[in-house]
């Protein structure tokens, strides 16, 4: 190995340098680095101090096996102060920052790829690099002039006495907890006046100073083009622009830092000495939803808790990421006027993309001007004032009682007002945090470097999904704690989220008295109806639950969870019926295309006339799609829901073949621990079921990573692997296991040969592309293992699966 003789041949370089203060000592933090040194990964010993040991800087963890390089606060939890590579982490092996002899400080990963580097350009011999006392990371050359300094270049933090400038800007974090860059800025702008600004691929918003106000109106001054500002030791920020500001504990001998958090507000914290915490000593902006951007388009944000929903007739685009906002359900056509009709919403703004202000006039005046506008989507009233706002766009939402305005928006006049489906979808049902990946999730990456890549990337997943699960569990909690349902609800304004109660007679009469049965499972019988009234129809699956025991609290409690989860992938549940233990119902979203097992098993009869319905890409994403639905529910949502019975039947198919998983949140509603242990119910069927079950271990995700192994072998092959456990009774275990490692033995012994061809479904008459198979293949068998700790999570199931890109041409070659 070439690392470790290098970091040897170092260390007695090292230990020989009389002339260095700390050679001696046993932890190997450096006051200085010379030309030639190196600073490596692996040994978190190897860091550089600063004098008084206030920062430190070096390789910092921002997952198991991935590092930034940093400067932190040394003498509290660590909080960063600046990173060279916030978005593009390196290897935990082999990774090391060097000072060269040109003077450039140099990141470089495992496989010596340089990922960041200072750019020194020098003009004498270079003498160190030191990290000085106030935070700054220096390179200096033989006269002691400063030739590179981090203080020029800011991440998302300002040290006292570190200037931003015209050349600089803070750019926030993307997510509590993660190093890299959000879309929050804060920078001088052309007209010298520094500025808060939201600025997406798709949309650039300035929120502070008040946008809506003039540059005198806001005490500030565009005239002085140095442009430099700077906050002093004792907490005070001058700016050229006039911007000024004293921290509340305005004084000498406190640390303090400038950071523009990931929510996009600018703040200034001061370390409490004997706590060692950071109390905030000023605020930009003390209302979060002032922020643009939070909630994307059409999106709006609101307090209490604070979350982001999407207007009546929108939806959710991307419940992963608030900031891509919502989508409209309706399409609003131009030429004539008299089809269009508005919808109205008050104490609401959207702030800016007026295409006029008028004031003073009337409602219909103001209505008119929209009306006969193609490009006005919506406009915003204030009565009284009369003032007049036509809008080209909906941005910048936010909704509260101060607010005197109200906003109509356009809508057609057909547009039907959705009674069942809810006005608005909750932010913190899932607020996932769009985390960016860096560049390894590439196939081709992976396949070169096989283990090293895996560990780092599962190791990041997980402590990113720790940082969010955390993060969505006090949004959570918090929401949860507010909110009950009401029995009998129906006004949308006041209608909490997703669902409703409804009464048995209700039921009733929408099922046509339990007329029209469209499946039975272990927990009950499904039945097909419609609610809702005549204009606002809404087909329903109505499913009769039996054996459900327990008072109706405990019922309300489940069912209020179930009933937020909300994703693409999963089935939606509308509302529920419980009127004593005798009449409890579910009712949910109904879906289109019938179950994956009828799709995938029973038309094998017709496969010959060619009307064989699931082709390759469909296979593709209902894999993706279903994986998905589970990391949702196992990862990202409220409680970690367990599903417990993984099968085809249980993946419903809509009429774009998209996966949605049916039947998840029943385990606790049933009365079980966790997953019950007895199988005769809906809890498990044979043949899908993980060998812990047999064992007396708990049940845990993982028994729903097994389940989806099998599923992803069915959707692979068209065949009922389950089956085979069931007609070979006793051994099933034993025949399964053999079958899968003969599969095995095949896929990682011949790696080109044509027995892929044999497993996959005939049907297909070979119209498969054979890469995105042998991902898929490799990810079913990981998932089958029998020792569950081998097998992979949700989250990077769904991870490997999605390298797969099922939309890709075929190349089967
Ligand atoms: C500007 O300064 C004046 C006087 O100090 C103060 O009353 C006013 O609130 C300030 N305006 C803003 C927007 O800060
Ligand atoms: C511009 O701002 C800088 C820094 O605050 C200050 O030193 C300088 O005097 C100002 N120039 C003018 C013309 O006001
Ligand atoms: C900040 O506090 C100092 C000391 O109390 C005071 O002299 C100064 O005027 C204050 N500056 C601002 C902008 O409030
Ligand atoms: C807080 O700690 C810093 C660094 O150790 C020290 O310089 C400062 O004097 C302390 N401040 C107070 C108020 O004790
Ligand atoms: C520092 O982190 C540890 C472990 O994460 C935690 O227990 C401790 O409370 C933290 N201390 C402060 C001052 O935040
Ligand atoms: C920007 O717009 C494009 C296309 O309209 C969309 O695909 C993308 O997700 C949007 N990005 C954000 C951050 O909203
Ligand atoms: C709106 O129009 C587009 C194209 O004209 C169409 O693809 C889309 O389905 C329509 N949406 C609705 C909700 O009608
Ligand atoms: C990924 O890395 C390669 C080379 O390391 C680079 O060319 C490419 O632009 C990177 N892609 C992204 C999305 O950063």
């Amino acid at each position: 190995m070439k690392i470790p003789s290098l970091f040897t041949t170092f260390i007695s370089y090292f230990l020989l340098s009389s002339s260095h203060p700390l050679a001696l000592s046993t932890n190997l933090n450096y006051q200085n680095i010379k030309p030639g040194w190196s600073l490596y990964v692996h040994d978190s010993q190897n860091l550089l101090v600063s004098p008084s040991g206030s920062f430190s800087c070096g390789f910092y963890p921002v997952g198991l096996n991935a590092f930034s390089f940093s400067i932190w606060f040394s003498i509290d939890n660590k909080t960063i102060a600046w990173t060279a590579n916030r978005d593009r982490p390196v290897n935990g092996k082999g990774s090391r920052v060097s000072l060269r002899h040109d003077g450039c400080l140099v990141l470089s990963d495992y496989d010596g790829t340089v990922v960041w580097s200072s750019d020194t350009q020098p003009t004498q011999k270079i003498n160190q690099a030191q990290l000085l006392d106030n935070g700054n990371l220096v390179v200096t050359d033989l006269s002691g002039n400063i030739v590179w300094q981090s203080f020029d270049h800011p991440t998302d933090t300002l040290l006292p006495g570190q200037r931003i400038t015209k050349d600089n800007q803070l750019v926030s974090s993307v997510a509590k907890g993660v190093l890299s860059s959000g879309y929050n800025k804060f920078y001088f702008d052309s007209n010298n006046i520094l500025q808060l600004i939201y600025e997406s691929p798709n949309m650039t918003s300035i929120y502070w100073p008040d946008p809506f106000k003039i540059w005198w109106d806001n005490n500030r001054t565009a005239y002085n083009s140095s442009r430099i500002g700077v906050l002093d030791e004792m907490g005070y920020f001058v700016g050229s622009d006039n911007l000024r500001f004293n921290a509340s504990d305005f004084g000498d001998n406190v640390m303090r830092r400038l950071t523009l958090d990931h929510d996009g507000i600018l703040r200034l914290y001061s370390l409490n000495n004997l706590t060692k915490t950071w109390s905030i000593s000023w605020v930009a902006l003390s209302q979060p939803c002032e922020v643009h951007g939070i909630c994307g388009q059409y999106g709006l944000c609101m307090y209490q808790p604070l979350r982001c929903v999407c207007p009546l007739g929108f939806e959710i685009l991307d419940p992963n990421d608030w900031r891509k906002g919502c989508k409209p359900t309706f399409n609003v056509t131009c030429n004539s006027a008299h089809q269009v009709r508005f919808i109205q919403r008050t104490h609401t703004d959207f702030w800016g993309f007026d295409f006029s202000y008028t004031a003073k006039l009337s409602y219909d005046a103001c209505k008119k001007i929209c009306l006969h506008d193609c490009s006005c989507q919506a406009f915003g009233y204030k009565k009284g004032s009369g003032e007049c706002y036509p809008k080209v766009s909906l941005m910048n939402g936010k909704f509260s009682q101060n607010t005197m305005q109200t906003i109509y928006w356009k809508v057609p006049r057909s547009f039907k007002v959705p009674k069942v489906s809810p006005r608005e979808k909750n932010l913190h049902d899932c607020h996932v945090s769009d985390v960016q990946f860096m560049n390894y999730t590439s196939m081709e990456q992976r396949k070169k470097n096989g283990k090293l890549k895996w560990v780092y990337l599962y190791s990041f997943a997980c402590s990113v999904f720790l940082v969010e699960a955390l993060f969505i569990f006090v949004g959570w909690w918090f929401m949860w704690r507010e909110k009950k349902v009401e029995p009998g609800e129906q006004s949308y304004e006041a209608a909490p989220c997703c669902f409703r109660r409804f009464s048995y007679k209700e039921l009733e009469r929408a099922t046509k008295k339990f007329r029209d049965e469209l499946g039975r499972g272990g927990s009950g019988i499904v039945y097909k109806g419609v609610v809702g009234e005549e204009t606002e129809r809404l087909v329903v699956a109505v499913k009769k639950l039996h054996g459900v025991s327990g008072g109706d609290e405990e019922f309300f409690a489940e069912l209020s969870i179930i009933g937020r989860i909300n994703h693409m992938n999963l089935v939606r549940m509308r509302g529920f019926c419980s009127e004593g233990t005798a009449h409890r119902l579910l009712v949910y979203e109904f879906v289109e295309n019938s179950s994956l097992d009828k799709a995938l098993f029973s038309s094998q009869m017709n496969s010959s006339q060619g009307a064989y319905s699931l082709g390759w890409s469909r296979r593709c994403k209902i894999a993706v799609g279903v994986a998905k639905g589970l990391a949702y529910l196992h990862h990202d949502c409220l409680e970690w829901v367990i599903h417990c019975d993984v099968k085809p039947e249980n993946i419903l198919l809509d009429d774009e073949f998209e996966p949605k998983i049916a039947d998840f949140g029943l385990v606790k509603l049933l009365n079980r621990s966790s997953c019950g242990r007895e199988l005769s119910r809906i809890q498990g069927t044979r043949g899908y079921i993980a060998p812990e079950w047999a064992s007396n271990l708990p049940i845990t995700g993982k028994a729903d990573v097994y389940s989806f192994g099998v599923v992803l072998l069915e959707i692979l092959s068209g065949v009922r692997i389950s089956d085979w456990v069931l007609d070979s009774k006793e051994e099933a275990e034993m025949v399964f296991r053999r079958s899968m490692s003969i599969i095995k033995d095949k896929y990682l012994h011949s790696k080109q040969g044509s027995w892929i061809d044999e497993f996959i479904d005939v049907r297909l008459n070979g119209d498969f592309n054979r890469s995105q198979a042998l991902i898929m293949l490799n990810v079913a068998l990981c998932c089958v293992e029998e020792e569950r700790n081998r097998r992979p999570h949700m989250a990077d199931v769904v991870r490997m699966l999605q390298s797969c890109d099922c939309d890709a041409e075929m190349l089967n070659q």
